[in-house]
């Protein structure tokens, strides 16, 4: 079989770190063999700006069954400001493709990008958020009343159903017990949020006994967030609702040295056919887009996290192990306090996979 990816790069460094991702794909796929195709669309600002499609529904009725997976750069542009093709492109995947799991890990690649002292080893910082990835105040249910007026009053509903907070406690459960992590951390706001609250703490507290020998422990999501910070080698696996988990891993995302190292994959955990929505933590970032210095590790590291998930495992880790050796020697972009360009890095890396022996 062949897997067939659908590539796009979005706005901003979306397409600046999806381009370095592209080259390693490449040298990857060749050194190796890979059974992969890869096929780019322009979808992101730009493309509705000039044609005033965000994207075609068509997407939603076929790549589910005709690709395998879509890498993702980023999406959001200040000329769009409604962000209206955002919503529909990166909304409209995890929506429509039911991509519950947001799986972000967290990871030390090397110790010395990290800010915290108290870390001296690269083993005190792995951890996995699992973020509920459909529900919560992205279900788009609200209105306003009066806008525009002193009187104006705004309404965002966060929906936590009983279906969507049980499949996503099972699958962190579940990957737990797969990978023999000890301990799940569940992140809530029970003292504010009566009724999700106590849903997600009675669920927790159900599947949580499904699951012995795994430790399980529910602590405040705003707690949770200092504590990561302070005591990072005492997360496994973290689960959390969808917001809190988009905080959390901002948060978690500079322990393990900056947004530009954090990658993320969104699946549904039955699905076997199409493996996911790729794609790096950060943003557009416009601020530097354009100038050629964005991090492409993030984007990089979501491929990896693609590889692994396909089953290429020696691929996976040759991949991983070309960004760890970029790190090792500074070979990295400004925001890591490195003076290499994107391209120099994205080079970097694939000349370290074309170097690493063959079955490595
Ligand atoms: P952002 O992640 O784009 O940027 C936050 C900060 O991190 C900026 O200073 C930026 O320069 C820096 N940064 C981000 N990625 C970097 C990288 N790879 N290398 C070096 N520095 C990097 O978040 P933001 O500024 O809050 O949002 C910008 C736009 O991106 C908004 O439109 C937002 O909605 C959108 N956004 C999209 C996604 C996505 O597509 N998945 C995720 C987050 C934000
Ligand atoms: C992310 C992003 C998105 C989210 C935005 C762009 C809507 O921040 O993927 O982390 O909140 O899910
Ligand atoms: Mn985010």
């Amino acid at each position: 079989m062949t897997y067939k990816i659908a590539v796009i790069g979005g706005d901003g460094i979306g397409p600046e770190v999806i381009r370095e991702t592209i080259k390693v794909a490449q040298v990857v796929t060749s050194k190796y063999n890979l059974p992969m195709k890869i096929r780019q669309f322009p979808y992101g600002a730009d493309h509705y700006l000039e044609t005033g499609v965000t994207i075609p529904e068509s997407v939603f009725s076929q790549w589910q069954t005709e690709y395998s997976a879509v890498l993702l750069g980023a999406l959001g542009d200040p000329r769009v400001e409604s962000n209206v093709h955002a919503e529909d492109i990166l909304m409209g995947f995890r929506r429509k493709f039911d991509l519950y799991v947001n799986y972000r890990p967290v990871t030390l690649i090397n110790k010395k990008y990290c800010p915290l002292k108290q870390v001296t080893d690269e083993k005190q910082v792995d951890f996995i958020v699992f973020r509920e990835n459909t529900e919560d105040i992205y279900v788009n249910i609200g209105g306003c009343l009066k806008r525009g007026t002193t009187d104006e009053m705004a309404i965002e509903n966060s929906v936590h159903t009983y279906k969507g907070v049980e499949r996503i406690l099972r699958a962190a459960f579940q990957y737990a017990k797969d990978t023999g992590r000890k301990s799940v951390v569940m992140g809530h706001k029970g003292n504010a949020m009566k009724n999700a609250g106590a849903l997600w703490l009675r669920l927790f507290s159900e599947i949580g006994h499904q699951f012995p020998g795994i430790e399980k422990k529910s602590m405040y999501i705003d707690a949770l967030c200092m504590d990561v910070i302070k005591n990072p080698a005492s997360y496994s696996v973290i689960v959390t609702s969808n917001m809190f988990g988009d905080i959390l891993t901002d948060v978690a995302a500079q322990v393990q040295g900056g947004i530009g190292l954090a990658a993320s994959v969104n699946y549904h955990a039955a699905d076997k056919k199409f493996l996911g929505v790729y794609e790096p933590v950060h943003g557009s970032a416009p601020d530097i887009a354009g100038k050629n210095i964005a991090n492409p590790m993030a984007s990089i590291l979501s491929y990896y996290l693609m590889l692994q998930r396909m089953g290429f495992e020696t691929e996976a880790l040759v991949v991983y192990e070309a960004v760890a050796k970029a790190l090792e020697q500074g070979h990295v972009t400004p925001d890591l306090g490195g003076k290499f360009s994107t391209s120099r890095v994205g080079d970097f890396i694939c000349a370290k996979i074309e170097e690493a022996r063959k079955w490595a």
